[in-house]
């Protein structure tokens, strides 16, 4: 079983990073193969939005994108970490869900049949962020409510995430609950 991660914070030792890693790392106890993707790492331009994709054999943009959605579309499970920028996803998070729209103009959806999703905030913010990445899912594949786990909570600073134990075991939780939904 594989279970794939794809970050949306540019902080490296931020907040997210930290969580996504830790529910990971669960995971991998339990026999999952895992994968992190830092979209920060990549290139992953916007969307030009020319809605050709359905007569196209590939998508025109010749960056990462493509790899990392092909990864995506293949895993059993996916975790979308993400931080709040004014009260939504990151950039790096919306370019990666917006170049999907070529598979999704495919009719084709991903495989996966768990879904893990952290978001972290500063203050506010949080419920319309899961909201994005909850549409974002209901487009991408069939994963109903009952397997999308869910982890929020307040952070700021880098490190901030780590002195928070409760959010620390939600994460590390979320992560045994994929591996274990995909035993
Ligand atoms: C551009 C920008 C916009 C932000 N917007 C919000 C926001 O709307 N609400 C909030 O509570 N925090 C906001 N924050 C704070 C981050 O969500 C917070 O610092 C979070 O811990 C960053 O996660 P990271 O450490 O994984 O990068 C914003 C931060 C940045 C840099």
């Amino acid at each position: 079983m594989k279970i794939l991660a794809i970050v949306g914070s540019p902080r490296l030792n931020g907040n997210t990073n930290f969580l996504v890693d830790q529910a990971l790392d669960e995971a991998a106890k339990l026999g999952a193969e895992t994968e992190k993707i830092v979209l920060s790492q990549h290139t992953v331009n916007p969307c030009l939005g020319h809605e050709n994709c359905a007569s196209l054999e590939s998508c025109t943009q010749k960056d990462d994108a493509g790899g990392i959605i092909d990864k995506f579309y293949e895993a059993d499970g996916v975790i979308l970490g993400s931080p709040v920028y004014y009260y939504n996803v990151t950039a790096q998070m919306k370019a990666f869900m917006d170049r999907n729209f070529f598979l999704y103009n495919k009719n084709r959806l991903a495989r996966a049949r768990v879904v893990g999703i952290i978001v972290v905030a500063e203050a506010e913010g949080i419920e319309d962020t899961l909201h994005t990445l909850h549409q974002f899912i209901d487009s991408v594949c069939q994963v109903g409510k009952s397997q999308r786990f869910v982890v929020s909570g307040y952070a700021n600073r880098p490190g901030d995430a780590q002195k928070n134990t409760q959010l620390v075991k939600e994460a590390r939780e979320l992560g045994q609950k994929l591996a274990e939904s995909l035993r």
